[in-house]
């Protein structure tokens, strides 16, 4: 994903130039922080620890910024940021000095989605967009259905599809107060973001390395320690920039998203190439399910970057899934995936502390489980390099 963070200044009068900005900026940002001017901006702490912010402002009739003004502030913040002047004017000499800051850019109301667009790809590659891992974020409909225990399964079949030297993949469990990944790996959990919560410039290549727990040379692992730390004591610009951090390492990085909904888990799933919903199959699970599938959609997740995964399905020994008219119709139409129940498997598989793929390589679970993989590397165009398809029926039949 692009690694944009947008800050937007506008002073947010009548016209709404936020909201105007917030929309242009959308599709190329992941997280975005609005203020209300250039100068607020400068002692912004947010603004000062993101790595390599894009700033879009806004000049309107009711909330004039001068040109003069964006090129000040351009030239101060070179190096740190771009800035992006959206205006209907500017004079000849202020367009000059914008761009000879080398940091900032001026575009047209009319025409500024394109132009935003074009120029993130022109920033490609460059200091300020960078050519990063794909992202999928895999969100529970609810507790236990079973969101760990696929990511881990997920991620290591697709690691094994690597090619030697073909890069690597990380999960991230971002079950800050203590998930259960580091358990079925039977890892040691290291990423402890408590450790860098109001200190920001620890967040170094040497940190990093401690944060990590390799599962092997193709999967890294940032599982969260149990720990005390409440949810209004993480920063999540500190977590946005650990994200970008790593994401010039991996070609791929799974989030394993609690269920319970953060302030900032908008903004994960956004910037996600991809959505993994998972839940199971009995009827207040499938409830709470499409809940969560229809705010995706609220929230403009394109529907071929959402896989359903419905997990611990019944199935017979035919391999059909029980019940499933009655799922269908809970679940009005939508395609989903099924990953059969399989007790003896999955149990066998955490004892050891490796993923299925290695202890049941040709269970029919872990068959459900290499569909589920074949959906990501669709959807995101990694590994195989083929682009996003719509979403595939379910492996058990
Ligand atoms: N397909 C399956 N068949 C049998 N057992 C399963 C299956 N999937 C997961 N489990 C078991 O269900 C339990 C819950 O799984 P897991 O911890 O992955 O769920 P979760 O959604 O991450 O839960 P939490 O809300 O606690 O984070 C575990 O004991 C796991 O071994
Ligand atoms: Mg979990």
């Amino acid at each position: 994903m692009a690694t944009v963070q947008c800050f937007i200044v506008g002073a947010d009068r009548e016209d709404g130039c936020r909201r105007l900005l917030a929309g242009i900026a959308q599709p190329v940002s992941r997280a975005t922080v609005s203020v209300a001017s250039l100068s607020a901006l400068g002692g912004d702490p947010r603004f000062l620890q993101a790595a390599r912010p894009l700033v879009l402002v806004g000049d309107m009739p009711a909330e004039p910024v001068t040109a003069a003004e964006v090129v000040a502030f351009a030239q101060e913040q070179r190096g740190h940021a771009f800035t992006v002047y959206v205006a209907d004017t500017i004079a000849p000499d202020d367009y000059k000095q914008l761009v000879r800051s080398g940091a900032a850019e001026w575009i047209q109301w009319g025409s500024a989605a394109q132009e935003l667009h074009d120029l993130a790809a022109r920033l490609h590659g460059a200091d300020l967009v960078e050519r990063t891992a794909r992202i999928v974020s895999f969100l529970p409909s609810k507790g236990g259905v079973g969101n760990t225990t696929l990511v881990v399964e997920a991620a290591s079949c697709l690691a094994g599809r690597l090619k030697r030297g073909g890069g690597r993949i990380a999960v991230l469990d971002l079950n800050l107060q203590g998930g259960t990944l580091a358990d079925i790996l039977d890892l040691e959990p290291r990423f402890d973001i408590g450790e860098v919560m109001g200190r920001p410039e620890r967040l170094d290549e040497q940190l990093i390395g401690v944060f990590t727990s390799r599962h092997s040379d193709r999967l890294d692992v940032f599982a969260s320690p149990a720990r005390r730390i409440g949810p209004e004591e993480i920063d999540p610009q500190i977590v946005f920039a650990f994200i970008d951090s790593i994401s010039t390492r991996y070609e791929l990085i799974l989030f394993d998203l609690p269920q319970h909904w953060l302030s900032w888990t908008d903004s994960l799933i956004k910037g996600s190439d991809a959505v993994v919903l998972t839940g199971s199959t009995n009827v207040p699970a499938l409830r709470k399910l499409t809940g969560k599938l229809a705010y995706l959609k609220e929230m403009g997740v394109p529907e071929n970057r959402i896989a359903t995964v419905l997990n611990g399905a019944e199935v017979d020994l035919l391999g059909r899934v029980a019940r499933r008219a009655e799922i269908e119709r809970v679940l009005n139409g939508q395609r989903c995936l099924f990953v059969r129940r399989d007790g003896a498997a999955v149990d066998e598989a955490a004892d050891v502390g490796r993923p299925l793929s290695e202890t049941a390589p040709s269970s029919r679970i872990g068959r459900d489980v290499r569909a589920l993989a074949d959906w990501i590397e669709a959807a995101t165009g990694r590994l195989a390099g083929t682009e996003p398809q719509a979403a595939a029926t379910g492996a058990a039949a």
